[in-house]
């Protein structure tokens, strides 16, 4: 079992490899912070997001504005907090005025993606939206399979609807606590 310290000093050497190897140059330059990722390195679920917003990009972590809150309240609700689990986003920096993620970006942060999986091997990785989804599953369609567990390579992957969507419908407010008491089964 590789000790929680070293697992995090090899998260820490991704992170500046994203620097020293200019990843996404133009959006480095639009940046205030790279945003990473943060959380437990032994924990057994990674969330992961699209891309940083505004106040992630001003503090470097993710998922601290409101749809951070929403997630810190859907973890609660199921009996976890941060602290218990890793969250991060496929794109490490902040897109201008939030844009959409380009594909060239998305790829371009790929392989940093996957060398924090291979760290942090999770029993269960959650998608967070569709752009994350459809980077693991591209034909994936996160209205018919949210909430479906699904296999992608040796993980299971839970599709699930951005917190950020709850935010603008009710509906999917109570779609998405619906189906966080699914992550219950994987712990
Ligand atoms: N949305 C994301 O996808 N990631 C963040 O870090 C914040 C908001």
């Amino acid at each position: 079992m590789v000790r929680k310290e070293d697992k995090q000093k090899q998260l820490d050497q991704i992170a500046a490899e994203i620097i020293k190897n200019n990843v996404c140059p133009d959006l480095a330059k639009t940046a205030k912070h790279l945003v990473f990722g943060e959380g437990n390195p032994n924990a057994k679920i990674i969330f992961i997001g699209e891309a940083p917003g505004r106040h992630e990009d001003e503090t470097g972590r993710p998922f601290v504005g409101v749809s951070g809150k929403f997630l810190d309240e859907l973890l609660t609700g199921i009996g976890l907090d941060r602290r218990d689990v890793y969250i991060t986003s496929i794109l490490k920096y902040r897109p201008p005025n939030n844009r959409d993620p380009k594909l060239e970006e998305k790829i371009e942060f790929w392989p940093y993606l996957q060398a924090q999986l291979e760290v942090l091997r999770p029993h269960l990785i959650v998608t967070l939206g569709r752009h994350s989804l459809n980077c693991f599953l591209p034909k994936a369609t996160i209205g018919t399979m949210h909430g479906q567990p699904q296999q992608w390579q040796s993980y299971a992957l839970l599709p699930l609807y951005h917190p950020a969507a709850a935010l603008y419908t009710r509906a999917v407010r109570q779609t998405i606590i619906d189906d966080f008491a699914l992550i219950k089964t994987f712990k």
